[in-house]
């Protein structure tokens, strides 16, 4: 994709699967910067599987990431490209008779980064989801060059989905800040569990930037963020990262 966005500092955060805790990580961290007074904006350039309201379809994922900022920014600037269906974008299109515009995405996010000192964005899904025939996530990702936080599960499965991610993105070049591990029981027992961050950053070489723990007191749909999973995420100095 020949597409170069707004040249800005932030995060673009991944994850290994749909559903790994993308949101509320990128929801988290915006939500630690703007309370410490730096300008922090959001963005979820797509969103699949948006609820069909009077004013449109809208993504409940920009609705709660919004929700963690102090931003005026409307959803249409945060979440640009909305598909109904929850499905990757390329099978939306066809069924929705729509394609991804990419200059849409290119102007909103030019004018979240002009209101903005440090912008996170939230991809779709996992890398490789499709977009278009020819774009997926990985390429969409490079039309940002940011440096890429991957969110990966904490149990059984998630070595093989991890390595494979970081594998992606190094071999598309881009820079890759680190791997969060979401969701670890604090209390478990499980021998995988036990063992997996370790052995992720060991094969991955990567830096694991924290261990996120499972924390029952969150509630997306009330806009809650456990105090355990903000503790974890405060330990990293994201603004250093590069
Ligand atoms: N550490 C955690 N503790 C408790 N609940 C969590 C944690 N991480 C994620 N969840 C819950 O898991 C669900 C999925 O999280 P989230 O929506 O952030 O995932 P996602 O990767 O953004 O998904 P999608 O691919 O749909 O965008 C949410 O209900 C969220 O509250
Ligand atoms: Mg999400």
């Amino acid at each position: 994709m020949e597409y170069h966005f707004t040249k800005h500092k932030g995060l673009f955060i991944t994850g290994t699967d749909t559903g790994v805790g993308k949101t509320l990580i990128a929801g988290a961290v915006a939500k630690i910067l703007s309370q410490k007074g730096k300008k922090t904006g959001v963005f979820k350039p797509i969103a699949t599987g948006c609820k069909k309201t009077r004013q449109g379809l809208v993504s409940e994922d920009a609705e709660f990431l919004k929700r963690c900022t102090n931003t005026e920014l409307g959803l249409e600037i945060i979440n640009p490209v909305k598909f109904a269906k929850p499905a990757a974008p390329f099978a939306c299109e066809k069924a929705e008779n729509r394609k991804t515009d990419f200059v849409k995405i290119a102007v909103a996010y030019g004018q979240i980064c002009s209101k903005n000192d440090y912008v996170i964005v939230e991809g779709i899904g996992g890398i490789r989801v499709p977009i278009t025939k020819e774009i997926d996530v990985l390429e969409l990702a490079k039309a940002f060059s940011l440096p890429v936080v991957i969110v990966a599960r904490s149990k059984l499965g998630t070595i093989n989905h991890t390595l494979l991610t970081i594998d992606a993105v190094r071999q598309a070049g881009l820079s890759l800040a680190g791997v969060i591990i979401n969701g670890y029981d604090e209390k478990t027992k499980d021998f995988a569990e036990k063992t997996n961050t370790r052995i992720i950053q060991k094969l991955g070489k990567v830096k694991i930037l924290t261990v996120v723990p499972f924390d029952k007191k969150t509630n997306m749909k009330k806009f809650i963020i456990g105090r355990k999973i903000l503790k974890s995420l405060k330990k990293v100095n994201w603004l250093k990262i590069k």
